[in-house]
């Protein structure tokens, strides 16, 4: 007899590339599928995005809910996601979800204002989902929430204890908390007893990132080190203390990467593909780059690639400050983000300074991130915090050498090219401590001092490319951490 495949469903607001505001989109795209690849029974659960709606194919209604969470109309939809296939549920509220913006603000930056509902009402379906009454032919053993967006999904499954599934949630990103005003505690449609500083209550606000701390079965964050800094006072958000009570329960599961999606043998989008074999591919891609940014022809330029979202978080003042110096000494930058208006137009400035040897592409262009990934000597990641990272993990893959701070998942993830690292063979980076601007540009120069020694540049390209970032052995300690998660339920005989 053979064991029936776990079943798996990821709660989340956006996957690549239906809905992609960050590095959340990739991890939700692609860990799903490793899973299914190891034999289980996956699916997803998203909100009703317009270009979620739009993308997946094969809708039909599997319940249909009515009046809900302030919604006049909402049902719960099947299709499959493209590419992959997989099933996902869509939940169909028009007038929750159907708008511009990004999942979570408007076209001005400015959160919804009803935002509480539109993710109360994702967990509250995640709940239902587990229960086994909202579809009929399928109900998950674990669910799997992804960042307070999800994780009303714990909370709601927690309201009910015998629900025979198990909940995981795992944090990308603690600064952003899903904070919201206590008289709308009533909306969520909650048991009292959760309404306390021991539940819900964050300093007289709801807390929806408390939700999935306190109520899920296990916690997972996306790097070791991340899990280990949440836990303090400096990286804790105010939830340090949260965090450290579940500190049985927690653990650090460094991301993957989709090698499908991001290997410079196969991408159609970059100038010429390499690998380390022959990785010839990349001094045409370096040209390209530099052509289609503007920059000078100079090939003894360090070219410097950033992809990222514009905000404190990412640590670019440090960037913005180093960049006078760097620039004289032959740096180039390459810079592809969007976010922070002072921080888009400080570089715009910086471009205008230095034509030639800065170009500033603001907006969103997944293509052209793996031009500038590729085409780039070097990948800057000067993060404040950085709970994984996943540009320098693609930097490592395409030989960009990463330029990194030492916090997080780019400690976990790069090594620095010390003396002894080099001669062991283990270096694939440039790593600085200190976030200021001085220590970042000691790193910058000693990334240019390492590119003009063919030799050593060549010796920490193969390493870096080298290196093993798939999903597949994250996927598999997830569906471990989901066995230990579900122990206790099968022991009391309330698994499925
Ligand atoms: P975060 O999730 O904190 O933004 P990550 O490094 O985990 O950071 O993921 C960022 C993801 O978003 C990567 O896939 C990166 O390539 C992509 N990205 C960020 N900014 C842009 C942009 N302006 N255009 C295209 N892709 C971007
Ligand atoms: C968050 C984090 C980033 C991480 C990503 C995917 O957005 O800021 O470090 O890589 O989630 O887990």
């Amino acid at each position: 007899m053979t064991t029936p495949a776990m079943k798996v469903l990821h709660v989340a607001a956006e996957v690549f590339p239906l809905v992609k505001t960050g590095g959340l989109a990739d991890v939700v795209a692609a860990l799903p599928v490793a899973q299914a690849q190891q034999g289980a029974d996956v699916r997803l659960l998203l909100p009703g995005l317009p270009a979620i709606l739009d993308q997946v194919s094969g809708l039909r209604c599997v319940i249909d809910i009515g009046a809900c969470f302030g919604a006049l109309r909402v049902r719960l939809l099947r299709a499959r996601l493209p590419g992959d296939g997989l099933v996902v549920y869509v939940v169909e509220a028009p007038y929750l979800y159907k708008r511009g913006g990004n999942p979570y603000q408007n076209a001005h930056g400015e959160e919804w204002p009803d935002n509480l509902q539109r993710f109360a009402l994702l967990g509250w379906i995640a709940a239902h989902l587990a229960a086994g009454d909202a579809d009929p032919d399928w109900a998950p053993d674990v669910v799997h929430a992804h960042d307070w967006h999800a994780a009303m999904s714990c909370a709601y499954i927690a309201d009910h204890a015998a629900t025979p599934a198990a909940s995981v949630y795992t944090v990308h990103n603690l600064a952003y908390q899903g904070l919201f005003p206590m008289h709308d505690w009533a909306t969520l449609g909650l048991a009292s007893r959760l309404m306390s500083p021991a539940g819900l209550e964050y300093h007289g606000q709801l807390s929806f990132m408390k939700a999935g701390l306190k109520f899920s079965d296990r916690v997972t964050t996306v790097s070791p080190s991340y899990a280990r800094e949440i836990s303090t006072i400096e990286f804790g958000c105010g939830l340090d203390g949260v965090v450290r009570s579940r500190a049985a329960q927690v653990r650090g599961i460094l991301n993957g990467i989709d090698t499908a999606v991001w290997n410079p043998a196969t991408d159609p989008a970059i100038a010429a593909v390499y690998d380390a074999a022959r990785p010839d591919g990349k001094a045409a891609c370096r040209r390209a780059l530099q052509a289609e940014a503007g920059l000078d022809l100079d090939d003894a330029a360090l070219v410097v690639a950033i992809v990222s979202r514009l905000t404190s978080q990412k640590g670019l003042d440090l960037v913005l400050a180093a960049l006078p110096e760097l620039l004289a000494q032959g740096v180039q930058f390459a810079i592809q983000g969007t976010g922070d208006a002072a921080l888009e137009s400080a570089f715009r400035a910086a471009q205008d300074q230095s034509p030639g040897r800065v170009q500033v592409f603001t907006g969103y262009d997944e293509a052209r991130a793996h031009r500038l990934i590729a085409g780039a000597d070097a990948i800057a990641v000067p993060s404040r915090f950085e709970p994984c990272g996943l540009t320098q993990l693609y930097g490592l893959r395409y030989g960009t050498l990463p330029i990194v701070r030492r916090v997080g998942g780019l400690a976990d993830t790069v090594v620095d090219a010390s003396a002894a690292a080099v001669a062991e063979d283990r270096a694939t980076g440039f790593v600085f401590d200190v976030p200021s601007p001085q220590a970042f540009a000691q790193a910058v120069q000693r990334a240019l001092e390492a590119r003009r020694q063919p030799v050593l540049w060549a010796r920490l390209r193969d390493r870096a490319m080298a290196q093993q970032h798939s999903w597949e052995g994250p996927a598999r300690e997830y569906l471990a951490l989901y066995d230990e998660a579900l122990a206790p339920l099968r022991a009391d005989g309330r698994a499925r």
